[in-house]
């Protein structure tokens, strides 16, 4: 019999408040355990997440947690960066083995997600925003208004991120680089959007207008 003084009222409320408890337990370590494994990335995507163009690391600082995972298991599988031409790519593939459970990848791909975007420093020289901006009509349809990102379409934000990475995926997409491979879905989406650039200006211009959307 329990004394009177504890009516079940109180002990359902205990035991509710030990799950809740142990839930930000669990959250927590979790979060200890991203920023643990972000010790691998920090040489070349740098403290912040800001990346590194000396080593063709792009920034990475708040991407959605749901695209990092996809990319860190396509570069595992070697969906993205197996193509020999891929030299960025190559470096990036053994990075990814380093968090191979699902577990790893999602506890890293919320701390990287969880750090602050920042406008970089612009590198290209002649891109025209105003004429990018109509070239942009068609990628806001994936990437948003803003460049802001959709995860319902897979697609990444491309604020903060550096112009000459933004450049050399268009080229990689196009060259069939990046998004040739026949198990790579959200690269295949992707890939005839790039084929739209026709050449070097559209790449820039449109750049010059994505880089005018991240303050
Ligand atoms: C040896 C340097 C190096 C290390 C260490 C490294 N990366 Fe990378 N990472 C790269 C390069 C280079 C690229 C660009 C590949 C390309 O151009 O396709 C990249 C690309 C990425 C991308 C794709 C970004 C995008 O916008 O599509 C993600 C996500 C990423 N890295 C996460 C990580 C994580 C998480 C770690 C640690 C577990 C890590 N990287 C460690 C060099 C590195
Ligand atoms: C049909 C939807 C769609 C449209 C339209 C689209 N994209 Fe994409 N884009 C994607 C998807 C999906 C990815 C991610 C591919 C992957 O998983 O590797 C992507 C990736 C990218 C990347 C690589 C970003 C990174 O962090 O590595 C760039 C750059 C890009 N898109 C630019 C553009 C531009 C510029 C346009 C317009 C000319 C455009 N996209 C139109 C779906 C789209």
């Amino acid at each position: 019999m329990l004394p009177k003084i504890i009516s079940k009222k109180t002990i359902k409320f205990l035991a509710t408040l030990a799950v809740a408890v142990s839930a930000t337990a669990v959250a927590s370590a979790e979060d200890a355990r991203g920023k643990q494994l972000y010790t691998n990335c920090l040489a070349c995507h740098g403290p912040d997440g800001y990346g590194n163009q000396l080593l063709n690391a792009p920034a990475i600082a708040g991407l959605s947690e749901k695209y990092i995972v996809n990319q860190l298991q396509k570069f595992h599988d070697g969906i993205r960066g197996g193509d020999v031409r891929d030299a960025a790519g190559l470096q990036m593939r053994p990075m990814a083995m380093t968090v191979p459970t699902e577990e790893d990848k999602t506890a890293v791909a919320k701390y990287v997600a969880s750090l602050p975007v920042k406008k970089q420093e612009k590198t290209l020289e002649g891109g025209d925003p105003e004429k990018g901006k109509i070239l942009y009509t068609t990628c806001a349809a994936c990437h948003g208004q803003s460049a802001e990102g959709n995860d319902l379409m897979n697609s990444p934000s491309l604020q903060g991120q550096h112009d000459w990475y933004l450049a050399s995926q268009l080229k990689h997409f196009k060259e069939g680089i990046r998004g040739a491979n026949p198990q790579d879905i959200s690269g295949a989406q992707m890939r005839p959007m790039a084929m739209m650039l026709t050449d070097e200006q559209a790449i820039k211009d449109v750049i010059a207008y994505i880089e005018s959307l991240s303050e």
